[in-house]
């Protein structure tokens, strides 16, 4: 029995950042799932919004220069332009940082605190004296008490796993300004997850459709002890302030998944409050299943349920959790540098194919995507375009030439027919448990059991004998549009835009789930077009994107003159795992002292190059401009970064290969405020911005 209602949502994106073909993982894999929903005729609502609260964001802005509502605008422009593009259809995209979402986050916060299930205490925290903040875990760093790593975050050291507080760090340092932080007792919100371990077991072991590796994992989490959890921050924090509080704030963990509800309201309010925040969020006849990845589990198998379970709203009835996407192999991450941005993906290919790919990897599983641009090429080419799209053309295209766009009589082919019912049957249990790699599997057998038909009955011959033969072709290729139509249905959660165009040449639109099926006969079709082209060269396209240089930050070593040539220098200098010379012409600019120790931007992949007798593996790139007739030079500089570490362009990939000086000219780059552009990006590390001590204007060389 399916209920009244479903309301479905994906997690809330950060609004601190552009989205990442990462995150469409999720978003695709809910959409398609909301989308076969609909198409049965079920009443799901798909809410999402931007997650904008917190301390990452609050310090971005200020970085920036703009307040912490201006960046999310901008963000949340963005991503919504980025989902609609991907097709990924919400009935309300919001925002956390909404009054309905500080109506419904007092209201949870008062109701927990009058059953007595919030306390106040005091604890240690990690306090920056220069920055005059608390530390959060992620902004401060030190060494790993366990195993002596250098440079681990706060909460948990990457080398060894180890999971800490941020106090038990040694020698650490504050990652805004680099000083070392001290400690501060501050009093706290703290909500009692403890007191709900039974009930929390109890719910979990009851549900019927959580996935079992999660289950296992979150009462693992349960028996091994909860903790209480702490839903207050002190300011500057970007948030909603505690009532009766003056610089105390949520937590933006407690207010996030609030914004499920009120992104709820927002949808009740945009269809004319017909339908209240209570009949999804209290009636009986309401599902609610949350799309989420694997790391964000503990929120929402612990904190939410128990948060809702206390302040009286439904409990979800489904958490789908999903692996990460990896690019061959490699974790995709924001800090990272090298990923694709959606907005990247989209200037270059169709939003589609990359919907296929997810649909073709994603399945009831919590394992990790891989995009391998060779495979999705492949799958683009071979499977969506060569299968699906062909097919629908050819027949389509078949009947305009053939039959002045007329469907004929329906052959009577009860096998065939019976085949395809029951393999569409088949597709929509697929779908049904979440498992779309295997729909998509029967949806291209599908199809190409329709090719076959094709094929076999060979049309184009029987039309060229008489009229017994093109009666014959004319019920084939009547037969064939409807395989045409129904894949349209079947395939619409996965390509929504190419099924609507197919549909649209079929002179039909809007087909939902119970249109599948044989019945159309003796009417028009419209003109057949071809939607989607085969991918020509994957790695041309992606290379697009490539920029020719690999930017790296080194630090000088060793200065000397050069023997030969009195503009010279020959520097030795650090590139993190190689020792490399290179000669620059510094002479007239620099005192070999002013250079040594300096971290420098240089050109890692020139090809090496004689200068007056000296190799010079690389380049180190200066700025210079002319003022009052006199040159002035100055180099880019890294100061806090460390020697080889990337040099990012945000959106492009640097080349490994070797290049020569040509290619390097032909780079322009720009200098403005201090900071260097190229491709209207600017240079930076992981760590900061590259520095130019020179006037705006300035020629990079
Ligand atoms: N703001 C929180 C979620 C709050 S929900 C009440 C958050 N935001 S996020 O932007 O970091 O991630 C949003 C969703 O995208 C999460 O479910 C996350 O798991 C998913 N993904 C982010 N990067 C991903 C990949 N590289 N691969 C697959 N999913 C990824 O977490
Ligand atoms: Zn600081």
């Amino acid at each position: 029995m399916k209920p009244k209602r479903m309301l479905i949502t994906s997690a809330l994106p950060y609004a601190n950042g552009p989205l990442h073909i990462g995150h469409l993982v999720e978003y695709v894999q809910t959409d398609i799932y909301v989308r076969f929903l609909k198409s049965k005729g079920i009443k799901a609502v798909y809410v999402c919004a931007d997650d904008t609260h917190g301390t990452p964001i609050e310090l971005n802005a200020k970085k920036l220069g703009v307040s912490p509502e201006e960046l999310i605008a901008k963000y949340y422009d963005e991503h919504k332009k980025d989902f609609d593009d991907f097709h990924i259809n919400f009935d309300s995209f919001y925002s956390t940082n909404s009054e309905e979402n500080r109506k419904f986050a007092d209201h949870i916060f008062n109701t927990l605190k009058q059953k007595g299930l919030i306390y106040q205490k005091d604890i240690e925290l990690t306090y920056c004296e220069h920055c005059k903040r608390f530390l959060p875990d992620r902004f401060v760093k030190g060494t790993c008490p366990k195993c002596g790593k250098e440079d681990q975050y706060g909460d948990v050291c990457e080398h060894c796993n180890a999971t800490y507080k941020p106090i038990d760090l040694i020698d650490p340092y504050c990652v805004v300004c680099k000083n070392s932080p001290s400690r501060k007792i501050s009093n706290h919100y703290f909500f009692k997850l403890s007191d709900f371990s039974a009930d929390l077991k109890k719910w979990i072991l009851g549900n019927k459709n959580l996935q079992q590796e999660m289950k296992n994992f979150v009462i693992n989490w349960i028996d091994s002890g909860l903790e209480d959890w702490n839903i207050s921050r002190d300011g500057p924090y970007f948030g909603f302030k505690i009532p009766g509080e003056e610089n105390k704030y949520y937590y933006v963990w407690l207010d996030a998944p609030i914004g499920y509800i009120a992104s709820t309201e927002n949808y009740c309010k945009m269809h004319g409050n017909k339908e209240s925040v209570d009949d999804y969020w209290k009636s009986k006849d309401c599902e609610i299943a949350h799309f989420i990845g694997k790391d964000i589990v503990y929120f929402h198998f612990l904190f939410w349920p128990a948060v809702l379970m206390a302040s009286g709203f439904n409990l979800p009835s489904n958490i789908v959790v999903h692996g990460f996407l990896t690019v061959k192999k490699e974790k995709m991450s924001k800090s990272r540098g090298a990923l694709l941005s959606a907005r990247e993906y989209l200037d270059l290919l169709d939003p589609e194919y990359l919907r296929f790919y997810y649909a073709s990897a994603l399945t009831h599983k919590i394992n990790d995507v891989d995009l391998d641009f060779d495979d999705f090429s492949d799958k683009a080419n071979n499977e969506f375009v060569a299968n699906i799209a062909n097919f629908c053309y050819r027949v389509l295209s078949f009947i305009n030439k053939n039959f002045d766009s007329k469907l004929g009589k329906l052959p009577k082919d009860e096998e065939l027919i019976v085949e395809l019912n029951s393999k569409a049957k088949e597709i929509e249990k697929y779908y049904e448990a979440i498992e779309i790699r295997d729909a998509l599997k029967q949806i291209l057998a599908y199809s190409s059991i329709g090719n076959k038909y094709f094929q076999d009955n060979a049309p184009w011959k029987q039309i060229k004998e008489g009229e017994v033969g093109k009666e014959k072709a004319h019920k084939v290729v009547t037969l064939a549009a409807n395989i045409v139509k129904n894949i349209s249905v079947i395939a619409a959660p996965i390509l929504p835009n190419f099924c609507a165009r197919i549909q649209k040449q079929l002179g039909l639109s809007d087909l939902q789930w119970k249109d599948i099926g044989f019945d159309l006969e003796q009417q028009s079709i419209n003109e057949a077009e071809i939607v989607v082209h085969k991918i020509d060269d994957i790695k041309k396209i992606l290379d697009g994107n490539k920029f020719p240089l690999d930017l790296r930050v080194a630090k000088i070593d060793i200065v000397q003159d050069h023997p030969s040539a009195d503009k010279l220098f020959v520097l030795q200098i650090d590139l993190g795992d190689e020792k490399r010379q290179l000669v620059a012409g510094l002479r007239d600019f620099y005192k070999k002292e002013q250079l040594e120790g300096k971290k420098v931007v240089i050109v890692a992949n020139l090809k090496p190059v004689k200068l007056r007798g000296y190799e010079s593996q690389g380049m180190l790139l200066a700025a210079e401009k002319m003022i009052d007739g006199k040159e002035l030079v100055t180099v880019l500089e890294a100061k806090k970064s460390k020697p080889g570490d990337q040099v990012i362009i945000e959106g492009y990939k640097p080349n490994k290969e070797q290049v020569l000086y040509d290619d390097f000219a032909k780079v322009v780059f720009e200098i403005k405020d201090g900071h260097v552009y190229t491709k209207g990006k600017m240079l930076k590390t992981v760590k900061e911005a590259i520095h130019a001590d020179i006037e705006d204007g300035a020629m990079v060389r």
